[in-house]
């Protein structure tokens, strides 16, 4: 089988420098290629040219490229070249003229919430897990992808228009999470009726744009659906590991296994999936029940041989504020610190400039 660039990429995780710099993980590769050589392959990384505040060493890069040696016997040459992240942005534009994904803030880690259809609380997941991750002591932004269903503000009690600062957008932070949506564009429940140009552009400026405080992580609540909206959206954020959210019926556990099936197809790493609305729980005396029905999340992870990674009950009005957020005292709370944590120890790759091609 051809080597693909992602197969060296994914084979460099475990290496360090002799200082521990982990240059993965710390997002200073920027892009893998692969090209046929006289007596192999040769591959060439382009990495950042500095590494923890200096600019990298010979020594370093030689051991990085004997690292990919000893475990490709068919690589005949490897060429470590370091290159600055301009260049790197300059290179990519060329090489995809308007496509190149838009910036991220350095060192923030991304999680895509997705769903096959609308009204499975994706919205509601991704706040919350927003929330534990900030609880947890992580800086935490959210973007609201969906341009056109917006609802984060509403489900965060947030209305006021977006303010400016040097001309940049100022998120509302809410809870510790900075927050980013169309509607503090559009005011009010005006429909959004923008084309796909458009799309890119609103969620381009969107994460360009505005002052993020260095996000460590970032949850990003993408449109419902395998459509062309959802697939656009998903080629903005190439690093982004997804969360795959269903009710526990049968025909949500169907749309989100295709929505799943299109995320890897894009080369998505799926985390796993997230049953919303699992049950309904007594706080009196415990019982539990399930209105929608059983089983969805775990036909969803066999089949696309994913992690169940929680189960969230249903909180019934009442219980909760005037916001989606799931109040301090409900169950809810922990687990959704658990997926929280349980995300965190997944160790998603920080964003930087990184993009392959062969
Ligand atoms: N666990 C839950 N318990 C009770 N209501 C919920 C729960 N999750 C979501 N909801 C409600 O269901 C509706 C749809 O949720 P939302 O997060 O907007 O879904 P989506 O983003 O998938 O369209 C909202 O009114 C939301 O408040
Ligand atoms: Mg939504």
């Amino acid at each position: 089988m051809a080597l693909a660039p992602k197969d060296i990429l994914a084979a460099l995780a475990p290496f360090r420098t002799a200082a521990g710099i982990e240059p993965l993980k710390a997002g200073y590769v920027q892009d893998i290629a692969v090209e046929p050589h006289a007596n192999g392959m040769r591959v060439n990384i382009h990495v950042d040219d500095v590494w923890r505040g200096a600019a990298t060493t010979d020594d370093d890069r030689l051991a990085l490229g004997n690292f990919v040696k000893e475990r490709f016997p068919e690589v005949a040459d490897v060429r470590v070249i370091p290159r600055s992240r301009t260049q790197a942005d300059a290179a990519r534009k060329i090489a995809k003229p308007g496509q190149a994904p838009p910036r991220t803030p350095d060192g923030v880690k991304m999680i895509a919430v997705i769903s096959g259809k609308g009204g499975v609380g994706k919205s509601t997941v991704s706040i919350n897990l927003a929330q534990a991750l900030a609880s947890v002591g992580f800086h935490t932004a959210i973007l609201d992808c969906d341009i056109y269903g917006f609802s984060i503000p509403d489900l965060l009690g947030l209305s006021d228009p977006v303010k400016t600062r040097d001309r940049q957008f100022v998120p509302p932070r809410v809870q510790g999470i900075d927050v980013m949506s169309m509607k503090f564009f559009v005011g009010h429940n005006a429909p959004v009726m923008w084309r796909g140009p458009m799309l890119g552009k609103a969620i381009r400026q969107m994460m360009e744009d505005t002052l993020w405080n260095e996000p460590e992580y970032m949850v990003l609540d993408l449109p419902p659906g395998t459509g062309d909206i959802a697939m656009d959206v998903h080629e903005y954020f190439p690093k982004a590991g997804a969360v795959l959210v269903t009710t526990p019926d049968a025909n949500a556990a169907r749309v989100a296994e295709r929505a799943g099936q299109m995320a890897r197809s894009m080369e998505r790493r799926l985390l796993g999936v997230v049953e919303n609305m699992s049950y309904m729980h007594c706080p009196e005396c415990g019982y539990q029940w399930f209105p929608l029905g059983r089983g969805g999340a775990e036909a969803v992870s066999r089949s696309l041989d994913i992690p169940l990674l929680a189960k969230i009950p249903w909180v019934v009005s009442g219980e909760s504020g005037v916001s989606g957020l799931v109040p301090d005292s409900h169950p809810a709370r922990d687990i959704y610190h658990k997926l929280a944590t349980d995300i965190d120890r997944m160790e998603l790759l920080a964003t930087g400039p990184l993009a392959t091609h062969s």
